[in-house]
């Protein structure tokens, strides 16, 4: 059955994405400084993310990219995780630092972990633009975030409902 959007409601402006953003860059180019880390983005919701982000890291870096499909109803993701692009540069002995969209349950995440952690990076940390609270039943240990919030269908700034508001440059709740 077909779902049906009511609307959408301004979540995060331009300005209050692009402070957050610039905030977490500055944070990882001093931690990672002298590191020369990889930064593996998760296709396809964290490509405006990471494109804004490594914009403003001011130390070496490397970019990457892996995608994952997850099976089940389309607002939120099954257990049922597959890996459809790999990461292309060896990973064993890098600093590697994950950059996802969003964190909901925690499946994809504890998969990407799981496969990454298995090519022997020196080490591996997360950076999350928004952590979404209330649905996770995996623990994930996420050492950068953007925003964190409860609940709601976000769309926007590379997040997407069935492909759909993707490229919106500020991020919504969809009204069902
Ligand atoms: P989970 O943590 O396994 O539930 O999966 C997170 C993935 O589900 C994200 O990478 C998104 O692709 C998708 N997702 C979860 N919540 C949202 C949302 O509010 N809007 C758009 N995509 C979402
Ligand atoms: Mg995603």
């Amino acid at each position: 059955m077909a779902v049906e959007i009511k609307g959408k409601r301004l979540v995060f402006t331009r300005e209050q994405i692009a402070d957050k953003v610039s905030a977490l860059a500055q944070q990882i180019s001093q931690d990672y400084q002298g590191k020369n880390p990889i930064l593996i983005g998760v296709l396809k919701g964290a490509f405006m993310f990471l494109a804004d982000l490594t914009r403003h890291i001011s130390i070496p870096f490397k970019i990457d990219f892996v995608r994952v499909a997850s099976y089940g109803a389309k607002d939120y993701s099954t257990g049922e995780i597959k890996l459809t692009k790999d990461v292309e540069l060896p990973l064993k002995g890098e600093h590697v630092l994950i950059v996802e969209d969003i964190v909901d349950i925690g499946y994809t995440l504890r998969f990407l972990l799981d496969h990454i952690a298995a090519k022997g990076p020196k080490s591996l940390k997360l950076c999350a633009l928004i952590n979404k609270l209330e649905r996770r039943k995996v623990e994930i240990p996420i050492d950068y975030v953007g925003f964190t919030l409860d609940k709601g269908f976000l769309v926007g700034y590379g997040l997407d409902f069935n492909e759909m508001f993707r490229c919106l440059p500020e991020i919504y709740e969809l009204i069902f």
